[in-house]
């Protein structure tokens, strides 16, 4: 009986001694992780400050730009993907056919070659397991990759990528000071909302949520570049999703894994809290991701009322998302679809150029290129002038007359329909240079 007895006590205490340890070792695993992050751009800002001005600081930003921009995306897909994957579970799990009584349902699935049973518990397992898979370092690595893109390509260069003097004179510590605390107040105000007693109505919650949110679109082409706008506006909802994983998710989370180490029932409105946010998470991703690739679409930030093309944007595609959702659940709602498609084909017809009414004179070859050479040779050069452009943007020169006309139809699209070109209007570009410019495309582009 005695020796029964210690070697139980000498059991539980293993138990504790190996839970100890693992803990231990991730938590040292996680500052070796730290560390590493914080030695890596330790090591690349000197860097940057060794090339700073010679003929390698562009090449070293493009560099730093493709590396981080793929692990942002990465990072992005296996969170975007894990959360997409867990939100189709829930909504097309088995509920009510041969479910044991401890299951909330069950899901077979087929993939890459082997069939899958997935079991989900209503609530903890009687036994934890000894392994349990979290999903947190996705979310995590994308914001920290993600804030080290708006580092690399905004920040280093705002003077060229978020301020445009047009809109507002800024220094670069004022664009930068405006950007952090933009997503500071967002995240209070959010928070905020969400502990407010508006959360219990959620027709109003959602009108309240995306009247904030439309106010940040205002504020953001109020204050940056059109570009830097609508990037800063998918930042900033990117924070606040990463920020509900954070804060309020992962620690629900834990606590209910410490509850059900204990033996207890976990706080239920933990799990609610964690469930709201996941939710509105699970709304913020389509519009994130049109936000991500926008860039490469000048008539949406190059719209001269860009924050409702951005906002309307924004609604379409949640609208969307909304309609994914109720179809996994098997419920088919008749207007969604419809009325989120007819938001973004109101953007596309509202975004359509304008036919100018101006009559053309005969344009000559010479005074286009002479307002080339004016306005766009500074950055659109093999060699270019410009104090930051060490290279042709996306390598696009105009040094010769043949390059001039190869890229006529972008030159329509940048100049004379969403006038995104020169940058910021940086050279100064008048309206009259871009009918020049309009008139010689329409009447063939030719050189003579
Ligand atoms: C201050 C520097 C600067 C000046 C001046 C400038 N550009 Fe650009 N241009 C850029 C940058 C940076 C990009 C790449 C980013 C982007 O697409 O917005 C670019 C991109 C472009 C593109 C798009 C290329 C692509 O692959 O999509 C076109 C077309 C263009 N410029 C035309 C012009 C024309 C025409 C002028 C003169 C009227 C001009 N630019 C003046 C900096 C400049």
């Amino acid at each position: 009986m005695l020796i029964v007895m210690t070697y139980k006590v000498h059991a539980v205490n293993k138990k504790e001694t190996d839970e100890a340890l693992q803990e231990k070792t991730s938590l040292i695993q996680s500052w070796l992780y730290a560390a590493i992050i914080f030695i890596l751009i330790a090591i690349i800002t000197s860097i940057y400050f060794m090339v700073k001005g010679t003929i390698y600081e562009g090449h070293l930003m493009e560099w730093l730009n493709i590396v981080v921009r793929v692990m942002h995306i990465t990072f992005g897909i296996a969170w975007i993907g894990a959360s997409f994957y867990f939100v189709f579970l829930e909504n097309a799990l088995n509920r009510t056919e041969n479910v044991r009584d401890e299951l909330a349902g069950n899901l077979w699935a087929v993939h890459g070659g082997g069939f899958y049973y997935l079991e989900k518990y209503k609530g903890a397992p009687k036994t934890l397991p000894k392994h349990l898979h979290w999903f947190k370092y996705e979310a995590y690595f994308t914001w920290v990759s993600g804030f080290a893109l708006l580092l690399i390509i905004y920040y280093f260069n705002a003077s060229a990528m978020m301020i445009d003097t047009n809109v507002m004179k800024l220094s670069t510590a004022q664009a930068i000071v405006i950007s952090i605390g933009s997503f500071i107040a967002a995240w209070c105000m959010y928070d905020l909302l969400c502990k407010s007693p508006l959360r219990k109505h959620t027709l109003l919650f959602v009108l309240t949520g995306a009247v904030l949110l439309i106010g940040f679109a205002w504020f953001y082409s109020y204050v940056f570049s059109g570009r830097a706008a609508f990037i800063h506006f998918g930042a900033m909802i990117g924070s606040l999703m990463v920020a509900n994983v954070f804060f309020v998710i992962i620690p629900s989370q834990k606590a209910m894994v410490n509850a059900a180490k204990k033996g207890v029932t976990p706080d239920p409105q933990r799990g609610k809290n964690a469930l709201f946010r996941s939710i509105h998470n699970n709304y913020f991703t389509l519009p994130v991701l049109f936000v991500m690739v926008s860039n490469h679409f000048p008539s949406t930030f190059g719209n001269k009322y860009q924050w409702i093309v951005l906002a309307a944007i924004s609604i379409g595609s949640a609208g969307i998302k909304h309609w994914l959702n109720l179809r996994e659940q098997g419920r088919l709602s008749v207007w969604i679809m419809p009325a989120s498609v007819i938001v973004l084909l109101a953007v596309a017809y509202a975004t359509a150029p304008q036919a100018s009414t101006t009559k053309c004179k005969e344009v000559s070859f010479a005074e286009v290129n002479a307002i080339i050479q004016q306005r766009c040779i500074g950055c659109h050069s093999s060699q270019p002038t410009d104090n930051i452009y060490t290279a042709p943007p996306n390598g696009v020169k105009y040094d010769t007359p043949q390059e001039i006309v190869a890229k006529k139809d972008l030159i329509m699209q940048r100049v004379v329909v969403t006038k995104t070109m020169p940058q910021n209007n940086k050279t100064n570009m008048t309206p009259e240079e871009r009918d020049v410019i309009r008139c010689w495309i329409e009447q063939g582009a030719i050189i003579k």
